[in-house]
């Protein structure tokens, strides 16, 4: 291992020589790298860590390589920067990086699929250093068809994931997200919906096992960890408790031939009384119809420039397309659905159908990079009475306020109903008709406080028509507007202010939660601006109920 001993001095020199301040804090980082690679004599297997400063020339392009959203990579500047990447390729380097952060006082950060929609998982509020370790090359899948299994390593995305199901077996699928690059370390850790949410619940859901490395460095599976911590990285947001390295997740089964659609409707063809109707039956159909809907701001035609809201109907049906007309015919007969408008296709083709809204091919689902960076922010919420027209009335003019944005509504009932609140912290379940997500998308960065403030108005707007006390939102559509952790107040204090916005996304699974935490990471080392806080003041937990 010679190449370790040039290695490591290597890296001290070009960072010092790049820009004379740093050297000041070098010492710190000096220990860190020294730390990481204790023993160059060490002649075990163990590939050497793959770590990168911010003079190495690959540096900025890994750092900008998954981080979806722009709002986070164009104003920070080299203090808010990770000061090292980590790249494992061993779950050694993850050990080896909580260990040197916790000794030298780095913060650290866990990046899977990077879309984390505050961008927490390469950027810091904080002051403090930081150190970035991104799962990119930690992403094996393991498919066991017999089993009806698989292990996913957390820097994998879920796309990759459908795809080697999909490869494996055609009657096996994943109840997860639309998304194909988002990554589950995030998105399993967080809940995880998609078109087979009513079907079989949350990404979340599925989960069996899992290999944690937490504060101390060590590797955790289900046979070494604390139940209620195997429960709180299933939907309460991993970040707080360690990093994942792997889940073993259920896999569920699917007809080989599924029936994908997708019915447009603008106001002036009736959207208004569709969604009205919609949301009466949305939760409510047979657990094989998902129907999820799209709302935008478009161009009423080709040739005219008025605008209307254009609502997709998007519908996955877990059988043919004649069973899927006759339940229609039944159950929604307004819609209209033709049988030209379905297409009977592999469950594994329709994720890529819903998400590229033509087919396309397979191996687009494996592509971790095909979209552009955009500056981004989404809310939600969940709606539990359906609302008025004279509501969706008022939403639309909303939508026209800003025609950028786009509100994607997921309908719930079936298994969510089925699974208790606290199962997981993942809290929305019955009582919910659907999620409505709004996001608004813009590429020109002056844009930004404009478009931040009308996510306000909309937020306001909506609330005579959401779930409230608490008005409950998706972990996985984190919004900073909600509260900030601020270390400086105290614990007590400190955990008053988090419960604002941890009833919001976990409702009373949010106690749990910091239960878990006071005893897997007292110190607070897995820590950010939205990061379940420690309380040594259990008396608190009680009184405040
Ligand atoms: C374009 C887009 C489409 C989306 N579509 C859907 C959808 O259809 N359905 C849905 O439910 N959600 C959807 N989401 C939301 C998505 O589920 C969340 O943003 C999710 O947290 C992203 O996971 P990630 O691994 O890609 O993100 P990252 O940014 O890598 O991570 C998100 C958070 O999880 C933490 N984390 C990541 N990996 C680990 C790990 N190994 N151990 C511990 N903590 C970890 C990070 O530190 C960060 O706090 C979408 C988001 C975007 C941007
Ligand atoms: C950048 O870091 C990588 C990974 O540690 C290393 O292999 C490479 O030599 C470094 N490049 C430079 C120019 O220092
Ligand atoms: C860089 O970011 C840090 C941390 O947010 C901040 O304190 C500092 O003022 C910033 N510097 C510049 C030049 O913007
Ligand atoms: C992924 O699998 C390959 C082939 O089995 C193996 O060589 C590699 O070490 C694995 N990577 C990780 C991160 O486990
Ligand atoms: C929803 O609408 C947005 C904006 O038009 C589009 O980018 C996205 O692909 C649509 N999603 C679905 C599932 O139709
Ligand atoms: C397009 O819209 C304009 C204005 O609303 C209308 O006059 C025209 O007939 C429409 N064209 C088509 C093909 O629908």
């Amino acid at each position: 291992m010679g190449v370790l001993v040039l290695l490591i001095p290597c890296f001290l020199v070009l960072f010092c020589s790049s820009t004379p301040v740093s050297c000041v804090a070098t010492n710190g980082d000096d220990k860190f790298l020294k730390c990481l690679f204790p023993n160059p004599q060490d002649t075990s297997n163990i590939p050497l860590i793959p770590v990168y400063t911010q003079s190495n020339a690959s540096y900025s392009t890994l750092f900008r390589s998954s981080a979806r959203n722009r709002r986070y990579l164009s104003s920070p500047n080299n203090s808010r920067k990770p000061k090292f990447l980590v790249l494992p390729s061993h779950e050694s380097h993850v050990q080896a990086a909580v260990i040197c952060c916790k000794k030298h006082g780095l913060d650290l950060k866990v990046r899977s699929g990077g879309h984390d929609v505050e961008g927490l998982s390469y950027t810091s509020s904080d002051i403090d250093p930081f150190i970035l370790v991104d799962l990119i090359n930690y992403r094996n899948i393991t498919v066991n068809v017999e089993d009806r299994t698989a292990w996913v390593q957390a820097g994998a995305t879920i796309g990759e994931l459908y795809y080697r199901v999909g490869e494996k077996s055609s009657t096996l699928g994943f109840p997860a997200g639309f998304c194909p690059t988002v990554g589950v370390g995030g998105h399993f850790s967080g809940g995880g919906l998609g078109a087979l949410v009513r079907k079989y619940g949350a990404a979340a859901d599925q989960i069996i096992d899992a290999e944690i490395v937490n504060v101390e460095g060590k590797i955790l599976s289900i046979k070494t960890m604390r139940n209620d911590l195997f429960w709180a990285i299933r939907g309460g947001g991993a970040a707080s408790f360690g990093v994942v390295l792997s889940w073993k997740v259920k896999l569920v089964p699917v007809p080989p031939i599924v029936t994908a659609a997708m019915v447009e409707r603008t106001l002036e063809q009736g959207a208004t009384d569709l969604v009205h109707k919609w949301q009466f039956i949305a939760d409510r159909l047979p657990e094989d119809i998902y129907i999820g809907l799209n709302c935008t701001v478009v161009n009423s035609n080709a040739t005219s420039e008025r605008r209307t809201v254009r609502v997709i109907f998007s519908i996955l049906f877990l059988g043919n397309v004649d069973e899927l007309l006759r339940l229609m015919e039944e159950n929604f007969q307004e819609l209209g659905l033709q049988q030209n408008d379905c297409t009977e296709m592999s469950w594994l083709e329709s994720n890529i159908y819903f998400y590229y809204t033509v087919r396309s091919p397979l191996e687009l689902l494996l592509d971790r990079d095909p979209m552009s960076k955009i500056f981004t922010k989404a809310k939600s919420d969940h709606v539990m009475v359906p609302m008025p027209k004279e509501g969706l009335e008022g939403l639309w003019r909303m939508l026209f306020a800003n025609d950028k944005t786009v509100l994607k509504w997921t309908p719930y009932g079936g298994k969510m109903n089925e699974i208790s609140e606290s199962a997981i912290p993942f809290p929305h379940r019955i009582g919910n008709i659907y999620n409505i997500l709004y996001q608004v998308d813009w590429v020109d960065g002056s844009e930004t406080e404009k478009h931040l403030e009308f996510m306000k108005k909309l937020y306001n707007f909506l609330t005579p028509y959401v779930s409230m006390n608490p008005r409950t939102t998706y972990l996985n559509y984190l919004d900073l507007d909600l509260g900030q952790n601020d270390w400086n107040v105290g614990e007590v204090m400190a955990y008053r202010k988090a419960k604002v916005w941890g009833t919001k996304y976990f409702k009373s699974n949010f106690e749990r939660l910091v239960l878990v935490k006071t005893e897997v990471d007292p110190g607070n080392f897995f820590k950010s601006i939205q990061s379940i806080p420690p309380s040594h003041h259990c008396s608190q937990l009680t009184e405040e109920e």
